[in-house]
């Protein structure tokens, strides 16, 4: 069954506007990103993939020099507000990074933490069930339940990404960023990325950049297209990869520029 489109709309960026200094880095974007969906950013290097994706979750506000206009609402709330504790949101909106940071803590911890600090437990049974759901989510469990005590830096770069995916959705977000979770990840590893990336579509909207045109079209319902701060072009996967409205995402995804 499908819902309504209109319906299902999660995040709504109107006008955004992002200058580092006077680089004028993202140019009046405006797009509305649906629920329940794996978006995919693509675009070239330096095109803003990244500086729009930390506008979703405020992650630009840590940068000095940079500045975000328009507005960005999720779920009707305007989460540049005042009001808005940028921490609290942080929590409703995850964020998976290209190389893999787990905390120098144990893998327990690791995955704890939010739930720790936002008060998320009642109590250290509660919160056990929160690690082990959260790492089952992250098709980890079974890797590392025999050590959860161990530091989450000694497990491999694949193992890593998969716990920090943990750590960001122990929190329940309702959004899950991701920038270029697989780069750093070998086949295999970035085979099980993508799963789960499609399982937790089942319960947050997934936003992800990707430099892999193939990873895009196996992963993602929706794709947006940058270019030079520009959006170019938004919409179904399957309709951008195989028939792209504006020349160029058409020159992006068959390789003549990017
Ligand atoms: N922390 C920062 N300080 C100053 N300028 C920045 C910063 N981060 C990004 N920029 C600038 O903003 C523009 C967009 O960069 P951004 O990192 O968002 O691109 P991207 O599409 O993610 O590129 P890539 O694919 O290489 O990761 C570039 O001109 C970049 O130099
Ligand atoms: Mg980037």
């Amino acid at each position: 069954m499908k819902e309504n489109a209109m319906d299902n709309i999660k995040i709504s960026a109107k006008n955004v506007q992002v200058y580092y200094a006077d680089n004028h880095a993202i140019k009046d974007v405006n797009v509305e990103i649906e629920d329940k969906t794996v978006t995919a950013f693509i675009g070239p290097s330096g095109c803003g993939k990244s500086t729009f994706l930390r506008c979703l979750n405020r992650m630009n506000d840590t940068i000095d020099i940079c500045r975000v206009e328009g507005d960005i609402l999720i779920e009707g709330e305007d989460i540049y507000d005042r009001r808005v504790d940028p921490v609290q949101l942080r929590a409703k909106v995850g964020m998976v990074f290209q190389k893999p940071n787990p905390f120098p803590k144990s893998i327990y911890d690791n995955v704890a933490y939010g739930p720790r600090i936002h008060g998320l437990a009642r109590g250290k049974a509660d919160l056990d069930e929160i690690v082990e759901k959260s790492l089952r989510s992250a098709a980890i469990w079974d890797e590392v339940k025999d050590r959860l005590d161990a530091p989450g830096t000694g497990l491999s770069g694949g193992q890593q990404q998969r716990l920090c995916i943990a750590r960001a959705v122990a929190t329940a977000p309702e959004v899950l960023l991701m920038d270029e979770p697989c780069s750093a990840l070998d086949p295999i590893a970035t085979a099980q990325v993508e799963e789960l990336i499609d399982e937790l579509r089942q319960n947050f909207a997934v936003v992800i950049v990707t430099h892999s045109m193939q990873q895009a079209a196996r992963v993602s319902q929706k794709t947006a297209f940058f270019h030079l701060g520009n959006l170019v072009e938004y919409g179904e996967t399957n309709q951008i990869f195989t028939k792209p409205s504006d020349p160029r995402t058409e020159s992006y995804i068959t390789g003549r520029i990017g």
